[in-house]
């Protein structure tokens, strides 16, 4: 079936239905790219040369196999297309882009037939998958969460009666020491390690258990305020400044307080333990309006909470860990803080993310729905 432009159309009515296919073409949002049975690219529109990095003036006239000579197996499903005229649809590739990077592609390879049967060459259609592919390792954490923390409630069970009892002997023995004995620095270490393994195991069972939230009207303001009085002890005999920039418009959210106040508690702490002995703690709020979590979750109106730090920032290598349970780079630390994070931010159907730039500090934004 050929498609008839309904506009007027004056004058060269040749030049103006070539315009206007080739207008169709370069607005289709996947790439189109076509190639002669004698294996030059007649064409090229812009989605395409977003997706390869050449552009269109490279793509035009040169032989698909010279200019994407490093993708063999793109340069197999055209040959084998203009050979046999069968269509590869939907094949998972990887384009090596000419800018280097690599890019996850699908594409699907249509033979180019004319009405008397014959085929002149190929259409590749090509579809950037990335944004697929970060949506996939995002579900594949989720379920390495999940798992982990079947597995961490229960080994907290079942640790936390020994670490009791053991707790309780020790406190007996050293009731049993004399003020002055200098075995009571024994029992004191046996009790304050048992001590900070039943904190492990605590946060271990608030990351694994599904305890629900409980959701009421929430002040973001207020916690968040509460939260810096607090910790003005952590940072005291330090030169640590706290900013705060408030969006006063923002309304109470429905969510679960608790929860709220464990998160930027975490995320606040990491940020006084990043610091030296001078530093800017800075947390600022924002509405974003329009905000789109994913291409089919769509929340009208989202809260942006930010925690930002002047201290040395994440290392690139281990910025991809430090979700992970038990990921510490403190001495004292348990690496489950972001781990817990992560979980609340979840359950409150919201995002977090992690910007540092090695060297020059650390900034972590969460994302809540505005629901009211
Ligand atoms: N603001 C920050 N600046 C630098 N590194 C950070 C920051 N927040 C988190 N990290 C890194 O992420 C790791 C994991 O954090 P977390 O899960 O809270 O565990 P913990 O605080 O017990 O180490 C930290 O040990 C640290 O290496
Ligand atoms: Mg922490």
């Amino acid at each position: 079936m050929r498609i008839i432009p309904t506009t007027e159309m004056a004058g060269d009515i040749q030049k103006s239905l070539g315009e206007y296919y080739a207008t169709v073409i370069d607005s289709v949002g996947d790439g189109v790219i076509v190639v002669g049975r004698d294996g030059v690219i007649t064409l090229c529109n812009p989605a395409a040369e977003e997706i390869t990095g050449f552009s269109r003036r490279q793509c035009l006239g040169t032989v698909f196999e010279k200019l994407f000579s490093q993708e063999t197996t793109l340069v197999e499903m055209v040959a084998k297309i203009i050979s046999t005229g069968i269509t590869i649809s939907d094949h998972e590739n990887v384009l090596v882009r000419s800018t280097g990077k690599v890019k996850p592609v699908a594409v699907t390879c249509y033979p180019l037939v004319l009405d008397s049967g014959e085929n002149i060459g190929a259409i590749l259609t090509l579809k950037d998958i990335t944004y697929i592919r970060e949506l996939e390792a995002a579900v594949r954490q989720a379920d390495r969460l999940s798992t982990l923390g079947t597995l961490a409630a229960g080994l907290a069970h079942e640790v936390k009666n020994p670490l009791g009892g053991i707790k309780g002997a020790a406190q007996l023995l050293e009731r049993e020491l004399s003020e002055g004995n200098d075995l009571r620095e024994y029992t004191r270490v046996m009790i304050r390690e048992t001590e900070r393994i039943d904190h492990i195991m605590r946060e271990l069972l608030e990351l694994a258990s599904p305890r629900g939230l409980t959701h009421t009207h929430v002040n973001l303001h207020k916690v968040l305020g509460d939260i810096l009085l607090l910790q003005q002890q952590a940072v005291a005999g330090r030169d640590v400044s706290f900013v705060k920039h408030f969006d006063p418009s923002i309304p109470a959210i429905m969510a679960d307080e608790a929860m709220l106040t464990r998160l930027f508690l975490n995320l606040i702490r990491n940020a006084i333990d990043a610091m030296a002995e001078t530093g800017q703690l800075t947390v600022v709020t924002r509405v974003l309006s329009d905000y789109r979590m994913t291409q089919n979750e769509r929340h009208s109106r989202m809260v942006a909470v930010e925690v930002a730090d002047d201290g040395p920032g994440i290392p690139p290598e281990d910025l991809e860990n430090i979700w992970t349970p038990f990921f510490s780079t403190k001495s004292s630390g348990t690496g489950l803080g972001l781990a817990i994070c992560h979980k609340i931010v979840a359950e409150h159907r919201g995002m977090i993310k992690v910007d540092s730039e090695y060297g020059h500090g650390t900034k972590f934004t969460v994302l809540l729905p505005l629901v009211q």
